[in-house]
């Protein structure tokens, strides 16, 4: 049996059976396969049959208030995807009449569409020769063809492209491309992949080589840079407190968060500095909530953040109810806060 044919025996054996596996709408296939990105299948799952629920047709996501998507999305992480997906969704309807593109070169000329979700549409759903590689995909071909080339140097794109598309099935691409990415994500795992079942033993380079462990190669991880953040949480004297949305380029665009004093160290002096970001509310009260700096790891960046809760007087203007909190998309940390602060407090 050939590399693919393999593949293809593995994953009729052992494919899990999952929601977007019964059909190849490419509107579907298209929203999964956006979700999956750095994301895993157990994680994706749930927040794909609430797409699928509260939109289901191209037309249906396109209306949406982008609040709502984000508010969804919650969660996820990477909200620029959900952004993306808006963005496309209303594409397609306004320039194709809301009829996906069909082929992998039209596909490509989406946003948020790079080479893998456009391979991964136009092999699925339109049956289209193109294989597909994602971080599944160059875990299984480094190691059962040891290739130490990094994976994510220009070279390393390249070449794993090409051996991808050399090695594909020539006549059901459609499963064979979910087959080597299921075979990543089960059989080849990143750590303690089960060697001993693997149908793929015999001929994996890595195996004979010792080079499980090692492969595949990614070089000079980008510098993780740490950030200061203190979230000022007023609260007015009918219990009302303030969010600002996020503009601008960088983290959370367009979420949600308490105003926000983002200091070059830990240390700050809260109670000088919150005009710099509230120049007309005065402070009664300021307490720090948290015990510890809550450490939040984004992929290039560590936020060290601090909860800070001002009591003011006064009435805050644009003040927002705690019992609308929830209403809002906010990143993950901001909602972990509302959430313990609510049970302490209220
Ligand atoms: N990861 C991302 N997309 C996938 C798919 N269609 N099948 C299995 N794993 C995946």
């Amino acid at each position: 049996m050939s590399f693919s044919q393999k593949i293809l025996h593995w994953y009729s054996l052992n494919k899990r059976s999952l929601p977007w596996r019964n059909t190849t709408d490419p509107y579907k296939i298209w929203l999964s396969e956006i979700m999956l990105q750095q994301t895993r299948v157990a994680q994706g799952t749930s927040y794909y049959l609430t797409f699928e629920k509260h939109f289901p047709t191209i037309f249906d996501l396109a209306n949406a208030s982008e609040e709502k998507i984000l508010k969804l999305w919650q969660g996820l992480g990477y909200y620029s995807r959900a952004r993306n997906l808006h963005y496309t969704a209303k594409d397609i309807v306004k320039n194709y009449n809301g009829t996906f593109p069909s082929t992998y070169k039209e596909l490509l000329k989406l946003k948020g569409v790079g080479d893998y979700t456009a391979s991964a549409i136009a092999s699925i759903s339109f049956n289209e020769q193109q294989a597909v590689v994602d971080g599944n995909v160059y875990r299984v071909l480094s190691r059962y063809f040891g290739v130490d080339l990094p994976i994510n140097s220009t070279k390393g794109i390249k070449y794993f492209k090409e051996l991808a598309s050399h090695v594909m099935h020539n006549s059901n691409i459609r499963d064979y491309n979910q087959g080597i990415m299921e075979f990543g994500a089960l059989q080849c795992a990143p750590k303690n992949p089960d060697c001993t079942s693997c149908p793929l033993s015999d001929s994996c380079v890595a195996l004979q080589q010792q080079l499980v462990t090692t492969l595949p190669i990614k070089t000079n991880k980008t510098k993780v840079k740490n950030r200061y953040f203190n979230y000022l949480v007023f609260i007015d004297s009918a219990n009302k407190t303030l969010l600002n949305k996020r503009t601008g380029k960088g983290i959370w665009q367009n979420l949600y968060e308490f105003p926000v004093l983002e200091t070059k160290e830990q240390k700050a002096d809260v109670a000088n500095e919150y005009k710099k970001v509230a120049p007309n509310i005065s402070a009664k009260n300021i307490l720090l909530f948290n015990d510890k700096p809550i450490v939040h790891k984004l992929s290039h960046q560590h936020l060290h953040t601090n909860f800070w809760i001002i009591a003011v007087d006064s009435t805050l203007e644009n003040g927002i109810a705690m019992s609308d909190l929830e209403k809002y998309p906010v990143p993950v940390l901001i909602a972990d806060f509302i959430k313990t602060f609510k049970i302490s407090y209220f």
